[in-house]
This record gives structure tokens, sequence and C-alpha cells, in this order.
């Protein structure tokens, strides 16, 4: 398969929505364990630290446009190969095959995907635009100034709405994932009678672990609750 292939051809497609979910999954994985800061004590100073490195360290301002660069890819491809398969679907069977023979995430991955899309405009909204362009409030541990993104995130989770909007946003990704991974694990050909139950059960347990975790995040900080770790940092 030439490059060009990778994103004409059906199979090329289902590549590339693989390996750019597989990266948008270990981005998952590190936004959640800087954010798990939120949870323990002295939860402020150690989140807005952590958020600070993660947004000046130059590696990983690199590594933020390829993200970027993930998600567009990734949903872009997800919509034509969507259109593709229904195309292919009507123009098979006179007479659908109906719910019987596909999981309901399955067939509403490009619904689910939207939905995480609405939920990530708005979160981006609320977090990154002000954290890159401006706008946050500021503060200072050791004489050195930081971001506020701590105190950004409790007005924003003060409100019941914005709550509700990111259960539902990781309500979405966690059907998403589920079918997602399971998927992606096929594409690439992970499909070793031995390793796949094993591939199966990390994916299930991950679709599930790492969305609850993030829910987690605005119910504490609308109830103000924390974790009393005293004086030791757990995370970074
Ligand atoms: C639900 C709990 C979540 C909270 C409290 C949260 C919080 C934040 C905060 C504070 C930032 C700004 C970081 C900075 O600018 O330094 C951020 C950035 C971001 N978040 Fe989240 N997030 C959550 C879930 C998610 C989920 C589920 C996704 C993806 C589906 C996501 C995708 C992103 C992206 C793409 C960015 C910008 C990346 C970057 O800073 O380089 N977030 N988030």
């Amino acid at each position: 398969m030439n490059w060009s292939q990778l994103f004409t051809s059906s199979i090329g497609k289902k590549i590339v929505m693989a390996l750019t979910g597989i990266f948008l999954v270990v981005f998952l994985v590190v936004h959640c364990y800087v954010n798990a800061n939120i949870f323990f004590s002295n939860a402020e100073e150690n989140f807005n630290r952590a958020a600070h490195f993660m947004g000046t360290n130059i590696l990983i301002r690199i590594t933020e446009l390829g993200l970027f660069a993930g998600f567009i890819l990734h949903i872009f491809q997800g919509y034509k190969l969507t259109l593709l398969n229904r195309a292919t679907r009507k123009s098979r069977y006179a007479v659908t095959a109906g719910n019987k023979t596909s999981k309901w995430y399955s067939r509403s991955m490009a619904l689910l995907g939207t939905l995480i899309l609405l939920f990530l405009i708005v979160h981006l909204a609320h977090f990154w635009v002000p954290s890159r362009f401006g706008g946050l409030k500021e503060v200072e541990y050791g004489g050195q100034v930081y971001h506020n993104l701590y105190g950004e995130m409790k007005d924003v989770f003060s409100q019941p709405w914005a709550v509700i909007l990111y259960l539902l946003g990781c309500f979405s990704l966690a059907w998403h994932l589920l079918h997602g991974i399971q998927s992606a694990a096929q594409t690439l050909g992970w499909t070793n009678k031995n390793f796949m139950p094993m591939i199966t059960n990390i994916g299930i347990v991950f679709s599930i672990l790492v969305p609850a975790i993030f829910a987690l995040m605005p119910v504490f900080m609308y109830f103000g609750w924390e974790i009393n770790t005293g004086a030791l940092t757990l995370l970074f």
C-alpha cells in the first residue's frame, strides 16, 4: 500500500483511524494522569505546576501540534468511512439486516464521535483557549508566576450545566472507546488467538476506567471534595 492509498482506499482509511486513535488514547492517559492531581491534597498548586510544565515544555508543545493534526485526521477520515460504509450497505442489500448484525455502539461511532467533538469544542473554549491566548488569573508559588487553571476549573464546574455536559462527554467517550479499541486491534491484525482475549479485556477496562476518572473530575470540583494525602505529593 502506498501513501495515497492510506487516504483513498477503505482499508487505508481504517488504518489511519486505528493509528490516530491509538495516538489519542496515549494523549488521554497523559491528560488523565496530569489532571488527577486535582483529586489530592495541595491540588491547586500541584495541578497548576503540572499544567505549566505541559504548557511550556517545548517537546510537549510540538507534540500538541501532532495531537491536533491527529484529532482532525481521525474526525475527517471517520466521517468519510461512515459515508462509505452507508453507501456500501445500501447498494448491497435491498433489505438491511437492521440491528441484528452489529452492536449499537458499533453502528453509532459517528454519532458518538460527533458528541465527543461538540464536547471537545466547548472543552477547548473553557480551558485551552484562555490558557494559550490569555484570560486566566495568575498565582505565585515560590516566586514564580503560574496560570491558575485550577481556579478556572473551579469556576467552570461551579455551573451544574457544565458538570452535566462533561459527564455526557465522558459517557460518549467510554462508548466510543469500547468499540474503537476493538476495531483498531482488528484493523492492525492483533487477532492472535492467545492475545485477543487479553487485548479485549484491557480495552474494556481502559474504556470504562479512563472516562470514569475524567467524569469524577467535574464532580469532585463541584462538591469541593479532596482525597487527603497529607504532605505527600502523589503525581508529578
Ligand atoms: C472531564 C474532565 C476533563 C478535565 C477537567 C479537563 C481539563 C483540561 C484542562 C484544564 C486543559 C487545559 C490544559 C492546558 O492548557 O495546559 C485541557 C486541555 C485539553 N483537553 Fe481536557 N479535560 C477533561 C477531559 C478531556 C477529554 C475527555 C478529552 C478528549 C476527548 C480532552 C481533550 C483535551 C484537549 C485536546 C486539550 C488541549 C490539549 C493541550 O492542552 O495540548 N479533555 N483539559
